[in-house]
């Protein structure tokens, strides 16, 4: 399937969450036998040459990131805490025995990326931005269940509007996926490893067939205590308390840490704990959290014995319905509001080019 190319015409209001192709992506090469990093270099040429032996290709050699760019009321172009997303990449990448980039690297990395494609950045006023995904892929020969020594690190960029295609802060469906789980206890879950996400690809098939949005994953362990969505953090609100799981298995979101401090600044009290499937009938508001879907209103859960069964359980109706509740409309207002040079950052998260 084609890429969309970077001379048509966007609409900025509808870009939905889909590759496009733009000028330019940042390429480095880890060369195992020097020990570095080759210099950060821009390409136009989107398509790379590899040994099929390389480990990308078999044992899931690879880890990545994505972050957001947003174009100010300003006119000035910020990045959303990057340092954070670098040191993330540091952690995935040591569990599986790859090298990364510094932290400067991976920031310049991302800058470059950003101003090379500046045209495809989306203006301000759409809520669109550009997300930017850095990749690691472990590109030396092996056959052998080994970390890859040679390290591909790529930094490209699209703009985007909503994960779902829909409008922003239009409350979406999910299903329980019992029968197929993401993560393992003591496995890899707290990582961004793309062999997470390769878990998940099957049940997001059964799921969509369905017509649900989202799937939401309970501990591996126990299957009794919500850990998190296929794309994203789960977020719970409860009168004036932001509830959040407590969990080794799901991925340490930048974007629910950023809304956490909001909350907090917002007044409100911030509970990250184990959260049991059964309390689903005691949120007000219930929400998606994270880079691609920024904040997604969920207005409805429903619980199967399996995705291919035709039983459904339970379902719960999460009360705020098809609107977005007003407790996640002030923390997604707060936060796109920093993003956008509205709301003063006073946490320092952005970087501003
Ligand atoms: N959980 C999963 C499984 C994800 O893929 C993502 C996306 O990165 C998140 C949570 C949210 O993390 P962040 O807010 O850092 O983008
Ligand atoms: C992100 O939010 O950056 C992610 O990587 C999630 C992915 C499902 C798009």
């Amino acid at each position: 399937m084609a890429v969309q190319l970077v001379n048509e015409a966007l609409d900025w209001g509808n870009l939905s969450f889909k590759p496009r192709q733009t000028k330019g992506i940042v390429v480095s090469l880890y060369d195992s036998d020097k020990g570095e990093w080759s210099p950060l270099r821009i390409s136009d040429d989107f398509n790379f040459t590899f040994s099929v032996f390389g480990g990308i290709f078999h044992y899931g050699n690879s880890a990545f990131e994505g972050l957001k760019a947003f174009r100010g009321k300003d006119g000035k172009v910020r990045l959303f805490r990057p340092d954070e997303n670098a040191l993330r990449l540091q952690r995935s990448a040591a569990r599986i025995g790859m090298p990364a980039p510094s932290v400067e690297m991976f920031t310049e990395a991302c800058v470059k990326c950003v101003e090379e494609n500046i045209d495809y950045l989306p203006p301000y006023g759409y809520g669109s931005s550009m997300y930017i995904r850095p990749v690691l892929l472990g590109v030396n020969p092996l056959i052998n269940i080994e970390p890859s020594k040679d390290v591909m690190f790529c930094v490209m960029c699209t703009p985007v509007g909503t994960y779902t295609g829909g409008k922003f802060l239009a409350p979406g469906t999910a299903v329980i996926s019992r029968n197929y789980d993401r993560a393992a206890p003591n496995g890899t879950g707290a990582f961004k490893l793309s062999a997470n996400y390769a878990t998940s690809l099957y049940p997001y098939v059964m799921a969509h067939q369905l017509g649900y949005q989202e799937l939401l994953f309970l501990d591996p362990a126990t299957k009794t205590k919500i850990d998190e969505f296929g794309s994203s953090n789960f977020i719970g609100i409860k009168g004036d308390k932001y509830i959040t799981p407590l969990s080794d298995s799901v991925l340490p979101s930048i974007t629910n840490k950023s809304l956490q401090q909001v909350a907090r600044d917002l007044g409100l009290t911030v509970e990250k704990r184990i959260v049991p499937v059964e309390e689903l009938a005691e949120f007000d508001e219930i929400n998606a959290c994270g880079t691609a879907v920024v904040i997604s209103p969920i207005k409805s859960v429903s619980d199967k014995p399996a995705l291919e069964s035709d039983v459904v359980t339970k379902t719960w109706n999460v009360p705020s319905g098809d609107e977005c509740g007003k407790t996640s409309r002030k923390l997604y207002d707060h936060i796109r509001g920093i993003q956008d040079g509205i709301v003063e950052d006073v946490h320092g998260w952005c970087l501003v080019l």
